[in-house]
C-alpha cells in the first residue's frame, strides 16, 4: 500500500516536472531580451527594414517565407542564413530555396547592429524582426516579437526536403506543423502568408498540364482561372512568376481567403485548406468577414512559429557574421 502511494506521488512529481520544463521551454524567449545590452536593438532593425522595403517593396515577401524556412528546419536558429562551405553543402542551395532572397537585409541590420552593439543579436532574433517588421512596412500586422534565440551552426541542404511541399495534401500539411508544434488553425493562419509574393511557373505548371500523368488539369482549379496560368506559364517555363494575390501582392491583407474560397490558390497545399472542416471553416469565415481575426490571428501564430526549437541560454552562438559560423 505505502509503496503504491510512494509510486504514485512519484509520477505525480514527475509529471509536475515535466510540465514544468515543456512551459519553460517557450518562455525562454522574451521581450525586451536585450533591454540592458542593445537597448535600440529593435529600431535599428526596424530602420534598416524599412530602408529596404521602402524601395524594394517585394522583398517583404521572400524575407517572410525565410523566417518560416529558418524554424521549420533545426528551428529558428538562422540555419538558412548560412552559405555552404567547401565541405558542406547548405540549406540555402536545398531545391524549395527557389527565389529565397532579402539575405543582403539580414545582413545590414547585423553590421548596424555589431556597430552598436558587437556580438549580442543573434541573426536568428533577427531574421525574426526582419520578417515581422517587413510585413508592417506593406500594411500588414504588427506583433511583439520574444527575444534571445542563438544561432545554429549546422545547415543541411537536404534537410531543407522537409519543408512543407506545395504538393502536400491537408493530412501531411496537418503532420507536418503538428510536428513543429503548432496546431491545425495555425496552418490555416500562417497559409494567409501567401497573401502576399510570387511564385515561379515551374512549380504549378505540373497542376495545369500533366495532373495526373495524362494531360489534365488539377480539377481543385477554378477552370475560369486555368486559361489565365496557361497563358502565363508554358509548360517548360522556368523564369516567369505568377502573383499569389494578383493586384495587392505587394500589400498584407486578407485577399487569400477570397481566393482559396475561389479555388484559385495557386498550390495544391492552399487548395488543400478546403479539404478539412476546420481550415476550410477558417477560409470561409475570413473571407466572409473580411479578415476580421485575420490580422490578430496571424500575430498570435507568428509568435508561436518563431518560438520553434529554439536555441537558448548558452546553447549555440552568437555569430559575427550572419553566412558563417564563427
Ligand atoms: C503550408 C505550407 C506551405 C507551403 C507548401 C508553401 C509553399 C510555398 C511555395 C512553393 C512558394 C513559392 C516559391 C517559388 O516558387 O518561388 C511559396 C511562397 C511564399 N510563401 Fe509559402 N508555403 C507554405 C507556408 C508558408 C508560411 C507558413 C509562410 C509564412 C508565414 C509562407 C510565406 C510565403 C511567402 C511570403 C511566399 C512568397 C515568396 C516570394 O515572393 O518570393 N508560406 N510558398
Ligand atoms: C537554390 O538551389 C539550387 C539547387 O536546387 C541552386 O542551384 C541555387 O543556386 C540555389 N539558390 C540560392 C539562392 O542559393
Ligand atoms: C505526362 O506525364 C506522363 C506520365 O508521367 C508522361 O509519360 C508524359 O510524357 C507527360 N507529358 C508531358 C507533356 O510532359
Amino acid at each position: 500500500m505505502a509503496y503504491k502511494k510512494h509510486i504514485s506521488s512519484l509520477l505525480l512529481q514527475l509529471i509536475l516536472l515535466a510540465f514544468v520544463f515543456v512551459s519553460a521551454n517557450g518562455s525562454y524567449l522574451k521581450l525586451g531580451f536585450y533591454q540592458k545590452t542593445c537597448p535600440n536593438v529593435e529600431a535599428i532593425v526596424a530602420k534598416v527594414t524599412a530602408d529596404h522595403i521602402s524601395v524594394a517593396p517585394s522583398l517583404a515577401a521572400p524575407l517572410l517565407r525565410m523566417h518560416f524556412h529558418d524554424c521549420f528546419i533545426r528551428g529558428c536558429d538562422g540555419s538558412v542564413l548560412l552559405d555552404s562551405t567547401k565541405t558542406n553543402a547548405a540549406e540555402k542551395v536545398g531545391p524549395p530555396n527557389l527565389s529565397l532572397r532579402g539575405y543582403q537585409v539580414i545582413d545590414a541590420a547585423k553590421s548596424a547592429l555589431e556597430k552598436e552593439c558587437p556580438g549580442v543579436v543573434s541573426c536568428a532574433d533577427i531574421l525574426s524582426l526582419v520578417a515581422r517588421d517587413a510585413v508592417y512596412q506593406i500594411k500588414g500586422p504588427w506583433w511583439p516579437v520574444p527575444l534571445g534565440r542563438r544561432d545554429g551552426r549546422v545547415s543541411i541542404a537536404l534537410e531543407s526536403l522537409s519543408l512543407p511541399a506545395p504538393f502536400g495534401n491537408i493530412a501531411q500539411l496537418k503532420a507536418q506543423f503538428a510536428s513543429k508544434g503548432l496546431s491545425v488553425k495555425d496552418l490555416v493562419v500562417l497559409s494567409g502568408g501567401h497573401t502576399i509574393g510570387t511564385s515561379q511557373c515551374s512549380t504549378i505548371v505540373i497542376r495545369l498540364y500533366n495532373f495526373t500523368g495524362k494531360g489534365d488539369t488539377d480539377p481543385t482549379l477554378d477552370p475560369k482561372y486555368v486559361p489565365f496560368l496557361k497563358k502565363k506559364c508554358k509548360p517548360t517555363d522556368t523564369t516567369t512568376l505568377l502573383e499569389m494575390d494578383p493586384g495587392s501582392f505587394r500589400t498584407f491583407d486578407e485577399d487569400y481567403y477570397t481566393i482559396v474560397m475561389k479555388r484559385r490558390g495557386l498550390f495544391q497545399s492552399d487548395a488543400a485548406l478546403l479539404d478539412d472542416k476546420e481550415t476550410s471553416a477558417y477560409v470561409k469565415f475570413q473571407a466572409q468577414s473580411h479578415g476580421s481575426t485575420f490580422f490578430k490571428d496571424f500575430e498570435e501564430s507568428m509568435v508561436k512559429m518563431g518560438q520553434i526549437e529554439v536555441l537558448t541560454g548558452s546553447a549555440g552562438e552568437i555569430r559575427k557574421h550572419c553566412a558563417l559560423v564563427n
